[in-house]
């Protein structure tokens, strides 16, 4: 498995979102933009009053860190992936959550926070094409990555060697590589990426140092072994 480095976008207006992708439009397939509601985190960002007529040519996905993410994948059409947390789901919403997906024509994921625990997807595991790891607690860019979070990428992999597992928080050229390692095969990055000189430089190294442990690392971990 390949590894994609995708830029997060956390921003409070239209005109920093359009930047934003812009600045990294030639360099990625796809860029996760922040979605926040000053409910389920404390923190608000742009929302799909500003999601019409985005650029063409590369893949959105969003992540909703909000309380009734169906409300907001309603509102916000396209060949999108919508990332909703598990933490904002319960098995009444799910269908509704669902149904939105389905008619927005994209595509569902589902996010976990650092605190709760792998058990608590079980349910939802079949519906999503991908997991979204927090290896932060949501609401802010900027934080530190916590690194006990490698225990879950390592046993999604283990049981599910296809799965898609993104992780997101802290994500620089050094946590790239203990996250690939651990089993990821995407990495959200905002602060690594846009307040570095070069973006398209930065995303480029935080690739390779995670394609270098992930190729290191992967099917290795039972046996605790490592080439490097
Ligand atoms: C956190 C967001 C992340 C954040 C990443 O709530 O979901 O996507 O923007 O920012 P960095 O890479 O700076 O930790
Ligand atoms: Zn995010």
């Amino acid at each position: 498995m390949d590894v994609e480095v995708i830029p997060a976008i956390l921003v409070k207006n239209r005109e920093d979102l359009l930047e934003r992708i812009n600045r990294v439009r030639d360099n990625v397939a796809t860029v996760h933009i922040d979605v926040m509601d000053n409910e389920f985190v404390p923190n608000k960002t742009v929302g799909p009053e500003s999601f019409e007529d985005l650029p063409a040519g590369i893949g959105y996905e969003f992540h909703w860190m909000v309380r009734n993410p169906e409300k907001y994948i309603e509102r916000t059409r396209g060949k999108h992936l919508h990332v909703v947390h598990v933490e904002t789901i319960s098995g009444k919403n799910w269908n509704a959550v669902k149904k939105a997906v389905r008619e927005s024509g994209g595509k569902l994921g589902i996010a976990i926070n650092p605190a709760t625990t792998l058990k608590e997807l079980e349910p939802y595991l079949n519906d999503v094409s991908m997991v979204l790891v927090m290896s932060v607690v949501p609401g802010f860019d900027g934080q530190k990555y916590i690194g006990e979070v490698e225990g879950k990428i390592r046993e999604l992999r283990r049981r599910f060697p296809e799965l898609h597992i993104e992780v997101d928080g802290g994500i620089n050229e050094e946590t790239a590589a203990k996250a690939g390692a651990a089993g990821a095969d995407k990495l959200a990055a905002s602060s690594s990426i846009y307040r570095a000189e070069n973006a398209k430089l930065a995303i480029k190294a935080i690739r390779e140092a995670a394609m270098r442990k992930r190729k290191a690392g992967v099917g290795e971990s039972k046996s605790g072994g490592s080439k490097t």
